[in-house]
């Protein structure tokens, strides 16, 4: 098992990462278990794929307590929390209890909400199922849950205890969800490291193939990344502003398309193109690097060309992301492959790409 160091001064943490290394992932819930009992958060889906598989993780000294949501980003919101909330009162969890979040990015952001909610705050691990779960959303503490108005509208960062990532999990997960997961990758790649950007390049195929080796590596490359820049800036006052390149114009397109038929990692793709075309149209990325972009999203089988709003739209739109102060936006442009810089910029010059 390999392990990456989240050094957040108040809450430090450890990734591990293997293949399906059942006794060290228990190894790892028994260290942090104050009970003999560990409560773990899923939904239907996942407990029916890997209820029995992860059956050596228990033993008498640790019974499995599974409390279940249905599966799909409508329930991503305070009425399951409360639910959740109820059920661990009735099988009686108190502040020593130990809630495992296993599952993809929605069972994520609630389990970690409801940790945190939960008679003020118990202790949980993250063991992501979904590859966006995988190299994203598990690390970093950021939990929540919808609101009508808006997506990640209510949370709090409230950091877990470990993050154990078998990769193994990714064998039964369909290829949209690897292509979701992968407009993350991309966006390590564009904003952090070129060498994932060539790498994927070269590997994707693989990818499609749930290789072991080529997975782990990139796993392991893109949280090595996400722990090192949420260590710097746990609550997003610069440097993690970083990991929002492409989620601006993505948020925006979600939000017009009301949440239907796209996927966040789809629509993050296009705000990256998008996101691309902006930084060469103001001169900070090269015309070559813009190509390259779109011809490696297009590979991931991912579209590049944004929906047709219009402006009047997209500006409405952006405004109501939260991340939108006044007029004026703070938009993470490309330097180069690899590497992101942070622009104030005004919604009008943000937008002008938008007949591309
Ligand atoms: N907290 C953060 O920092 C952060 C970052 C990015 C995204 N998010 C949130 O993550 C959510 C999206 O996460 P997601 O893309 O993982 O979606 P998801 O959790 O809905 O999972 C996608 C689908 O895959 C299924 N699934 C999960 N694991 C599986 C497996 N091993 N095999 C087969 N099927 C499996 C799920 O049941 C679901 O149907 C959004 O709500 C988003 O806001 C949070
Ligand atoms: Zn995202």
């Amino acid at each position: 098992m390999k392990a990456l160091d989240v050094k957040i001064p108040k809450a430090p943490y450890t990734i591990h990462i293997d293949n399906w290394n059942l006794d060290l992932a228990k190894d790892i819930i028994q260290k942090h278990c104050q009970e003999e009992k560990l409560y773990i958060i899923t939904n239907t889906t996942v407990k029916k794929l890997y209820q029995k598989k992860l059956r050596p993780l228990f033993s008498p000294n640790l019974k499995a307590i599974w409390i279940t949501i249905p599966d799909g980003e409508r329930y991503k919101r305070l009425s399951s929390c409360e639910k959740i909330h109820e059920e661990l009162i009735l099988k009686k969890a108190n502040r020593s209890s130990l809630i495992l979040a296993l599952g993809g990015g929605v069972v994520g952001d609630i389990a970690g909400f409801v940790a945190a909610t939960y008679m003020r705050g118990i202790a949980y691990i993250q063991m992501p199922t979904t590859l966006l779960a995988q190299v994203d959303s598990s690390v970093g503490g950021k939990t929540g849950v919808d609101l009508k108005a808006g997506k990640n509208l209510v949370g709090a960062f409230y950091q877990p205890k470990a993050v154990i990532v078998l990769t193994r999990f990714l064998k039964t997960l369909p290829k949209k969800e690897i292509i979701n997961g992968l407009a993350e990758v991309i966006k390590y790649a564009l904003i952090a490291d070129n060498h994932i950007f060539y790498y994927l390049d070269t590997h994707y195929e693989n990818i499609f193939k749930h290789d072991t080796q080529t997975l782990d590596k990139i796993i392991h490359l893109c949280l090595s990344i996400k722990a090192n820049i949420v260590a710097k800036d746990e609550k997003e006052n610069d440097q993690r502003a970083l990991l929002n390149f492409g989620h601006s114009i993505g948020h925006a397109i979600e939000l017009l398309k009301n949440y239907k038929n796209i996927k966040h990692g789809e629509a993050v793709a296009m705000g990256m193109v998008y996101a691309s075309e902006l930084s060469s149209s103001l001169g900070f990325l090269a015309k070559n690097d813009l190509l390259a972009i779109k011809l490696l999203i297009t590979k991931m089988g991912l579209v590049t060309a944004w929906p047709s709003f219009t402006k009047t739209a997209y500006k409405i739109a952006l405004l109501k992301d939260k991340k939108a102060q006044d007029e004026n936006i703070r938009f993470i442009c490309l330097t180069k492959i690899g590497k992101a810089h942070i622009e104030d910029l005004s919604l009008n010059t943000i937008l002008q790409c938008l007949k591309r």
